[in-house]
């Protein structure tokens, strides 16, 4: 697949990172996480890098890191749950990618991620009601963002990965 790329958004633990890695290995494209290159570049923790810096600084990183790899061509973008808050953010990825939103609902997403304490945006607060208000608040971001969005509730990596393959091949 030449000339294309895919930037994957939605809340955390919806499987942006999984359904990535599986969806870049099928078609031969790079793998890109945003999280991950921000860890690495870091070289400490998003948790660690909240605690330390705050979310205004990760939010201008991350605006940054999105705006570096706006021009890569033939790549898997795994984004961070909260890139699609920022327009900007959007209007930059969608240059070279179709953007493909995953859905879950909240109590599959607390299940994914109740023992998970990696995510500080919902380290205080980790209970359904809570993932139902951010969620609630971002809806609007997510869906307005998305060429294509897919179900995830229920189904395993591989499945989402599969159904997203199938859509595009479909154009
Ligand atoms: C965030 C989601 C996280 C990470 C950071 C903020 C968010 O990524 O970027 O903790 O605001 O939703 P995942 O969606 O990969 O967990």
């Amino acid at each position: 697949m030449a000339n294309c790329g895919f930037a994957l958004i939605g809340f955390m633990g919806t499987g942006k990172s999984s359904v990535a890695k599986m969806l870049s290995t099928k078609l031969n494209l790079e793998l890109i996480d945003t999280d991950d290159l921000i860890e690495s570049k870091f070289q400490m923790s998003i948790s660690e890098f909240f605690s330390k810096y705050g979310e205004e600084k990760f939010r201008k990183i991350e605006k940054d890191l999105i705006q570096d790899i706006s021009s890569n061509l033939n790549s898997v973008i795994a984004c961070g749950g909260g890139v699609s808050l920022n327009n900007d953010n959007i209007t930059n990825l969608k240059i070279n990618n179709k953007i493909i939103l995953l859905n879950a609902s909240s109590e599959s997403i607390f299940d994914r991620l109740k023992t998970d304490n990696t995510r500080p945006i919902l380290k205080s607060n980790m209970d359904v009601n809570t993932i139902r208000i951010i969620k609630t608040n971002r809806k609007e971001s997510y869906n307005k963002s998305a060429d294509i969005i897919i179900d995830t509730d229920s189904k395993t990596i591989s499945e989402i990965t599969d159904e997203i393959i199938g859509m595009i091949v479909k154009g």
